[in-house]
């Protein structure tokens, strides 16, 4: 079965072709974060003005690159949320629109589901039963996943999202949306423990996270260390690592709970924030010393990506999931 899956869901318009019998067949991508890095942040209106430009030339795209006809697409995916309406509005028209002209099923996908399922794309994907970790600017959330559709919360964010924690740290040092990599960067050339930032709610038992207060901490930090509003750049890029330091071992020290506590020794990483080197690091040598192993997609598709969703969408389609024409998408959406 061959799955065309397009994403639409907040700043990045994603196509992907994915092919049962083959694997992914090819992808495209393209990035609005230049537009919105101008606002420190995405906006929600140009956006999906931008989506309406960019999806059928980017299918047409992912055709060419994959040497097909539009005839040989079977199904089409589409990212229904959660996300941005008006985003999502225009990933699920356009899906609908094609499948209904094309006589084939389209069928709306959970973004956070595309995101657990794209290690799946990789070289080894990990065996079911397995542990994920889904940390990206909306969501920081461990799941229990026994199989495609079965998926157990076991803890998440009480507040803000790791990868929001990042982009909002991020802003307050004076560097450009997305902040995640930016900060990444920078702590690079940070030196270790001048700073000793909390690890949030690690001293209690359960799996929940709370960001907020690392905020807040990092605020001021930024601000006692600041002349005429700016820090300079070697305190910036020492408040940089401190912060990614806290921020990843919460998220260790979590994850290590969460497979002693289920007695699994698969973990896998997904989203924008599992592109991170730091965390990738880490949680791979705590999970080597428990004797178990960690999994993640290759970069480019720890974000938004059209990969993700076609993929997910073929397994639910493959099991016989369809859905009505006129399906709504859902801005707000549990997984
Ligand atoms: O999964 P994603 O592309 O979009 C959502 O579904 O939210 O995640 C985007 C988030 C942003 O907050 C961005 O700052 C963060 O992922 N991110 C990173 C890195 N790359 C992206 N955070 C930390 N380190 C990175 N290397
Ligand atoms: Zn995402």
């Amino acid at each position: 079965m061959k799955v065309l899956g397009i994403e639409t869901s907040c700043d990045e318009t994603g196509i992907a072709l994915y092919d049962s019998d083959h694997g992914l067949l090819a992808d495209a991508l393209f990035s609005q974060t230049e537009m919105h890095a101008e606002y420190g942040g995405v906006v929600p209106e140009l956006a999906s003005r931008d989506h309406v430009q960019r999806v059928l030339p980017l299918i047409q795209q992912v055709l060419a690159q994959a040497g097909l006809e539009r005839s040989a697409i079977d199904a089409i995916a589409y990212t229904a949320g959660p996300g941005l309406i008006g985003a999502l509005m225009v990933g699920s028209c356009t899906a609908q629109a094609l499948a209904y002209s094309w006589g084939i099923p389209a069928l709306g996908v959970h973004h956070m589901e595309g995101h657990l399922l794209a290690p799946m794309l990789e070289e080894n994907p990990p065996a079911f039963p397995f542990v994920a970790l889904l940390v990206s600017g909306g969501h920081t959330q461990l799941v229990e996943v026994d199989g495609i559709g079965c998926y157990r919360l076991l803890g998440e964010s009480l507040d803000d999202a790791a990868g929001e924690a990042f982009d909002k740290a991020a802003k307050m040092m004076g560097l450009d949306y997305p902040g995640g990599p930016r900060i990444a960067a920078l702590a690079q050339q940070g030196q270790g423990g001048r700073f000793k930032f909390p690890r949030p709610m690690t001293d209690r038992p359960g799996l929940d996270f709370s960001f907020s207060g690392l905020k807040t901490f990092t605020l001021n930090t930024v601000a006692e260390h600041s002349r005429d509003g700016q820090c300079d750049p070697q305190t910036r890029a020492d408040i940089c690592r401190a912060f990614e330091e806290a921020v990843v071992d919460t998220l260790v020290i979590k994850c290590r709970r969460a497979l002693q506590q289920t007695g699994l020794k698969r973990l896998v990483i997904a989203g924008g924030v599992s592109a991170n080197r730091r965390l990738r690091e880490g949680l791979d040598a705590m999970a080597r010393k428990l004797g178990g192993e960690l999994f993640y997609a290759r970069p480019e598709f720890c974000t938004d990506n059209g990969a993700m969703i076609a993929y997910a969408g073929c397994q639910r389609l493959l099991a016989g999931e369809r859905e009505t024409l006129g399906s709504k998408p859902r801005p707000r959406w549990p997984m």
